[in-house]
């Protein structure tokens, strides 16, 4: 199952989707592969990996050196290799980094290639969970095509509602498939969570869950302390855990 965390910038994509992680890892039954797809991201740091090289370093290499590659091999597969290099192993999860896209204006290649990528590695996992970049740009550069759960997290704000209405409607423009789409409300109040959920309904979107504001999970970002390690019983990793048994039920 491919898990998409989107949403528009600083609504909590990361947190939400470390989180992620750590609930389908607690389970101690599943192949969890975490896919970093936003150039900017801290997905790494959140889950306490360190990662060397990104498909997008790997890409840079391989077509510096595109005219010395060893006969017989094709650029395709020498990348799909050393992908599967790239791939950083925990004992809970493993995690992928896509990093930079190609050079402004053509992302063309590069994404085809790292969408099969994408497709090729998810057949060897139970959950893959992506934290895409913000905005709805991969959704047309189609990094995240096959999607089985689309998570749309959003502050809230009733744009932040908005922007899931969007990416969903964009999707379907773009025949970009996945089966369901759900918003998440993270660091919800009471007073704005009732609310919020009425107006999701009134525009068609079903709000699988609420993440509460975390004072933990404030302090760790500050700190620089990997999410994955808060601990057992913070309310925000509750709120997760919820969702995850939702969607993994
Ligand atoms: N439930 C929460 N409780 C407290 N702080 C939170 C919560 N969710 C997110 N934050 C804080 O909000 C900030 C933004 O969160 P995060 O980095 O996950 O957003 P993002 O959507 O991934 O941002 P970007 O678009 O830059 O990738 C972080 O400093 C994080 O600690
Ligand atoms: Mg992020």
């Amino acid at each position: 199952m491919i898990i998409a965390v989107s949403g528009k910038g600083g609504t909590g994509k990361t947190v939400i989707a470390s989180l992620l992680v750590r609930s389908l890892a607690e389970r101690n039954a599943y192949d969890i592969l975490a896919i970093d797809s936003d150039p900017d991201s801290n997905l790494p740091e959140a889950l306490g990996v360190e990662v060397e090289r990104t498909i997008g370093d790997i890409r840079e290499e391989l077509l510096e050196k595109r005219d010395s590659l060893s006969p017989g091999m094709s650029w395709r597969s020498q990348l799909e290799y050393e992908a599967m290099r790239a791939i950083v192993e925990t004992r809970a999860f493993d995690l992928i980094s896509m990093g930079r896209p190609e050079g402004p204006g053509c992302y063309c290649a590069a994404n085809h290639v790292l969408r099969e990528i994408i497709d090729t590695l998810a057949k060897n996992y139970d959950y893959v969970i992506i934290d895409t970049e913000a905005g709805l740009e991969h959704l047309s550069r189609r990094t995240t095509q096959n999607v089985d759960v689309m998570l749309v997290v959003t502050d809230t704000s009733k744009r932040g509602i908005t922007t899931a209405a969007r990416i969903k409607e964009l999707a379907e423009e773009l025949q970009v498939k996945f089966s369901d789409i759900y918003v998440v409300i993270n660091r919800a109040t009471a007073e704005t969570k009732e609310k919020l959920q009425e107006y999701a309904r009134e525009i068609g979107l079903e709000v699988i869950g609420i993440v509460p504001e975390d004072e933990n999970v404030r302090r760790y970002d500050y700190e620089g302390k990997p999410l994955i390690e808060l601990p057992d019983d913070t309310p925000a990793l509750r709120a997760v855990r919820e969702i995850a048994e939702k969607i993994a039920r």
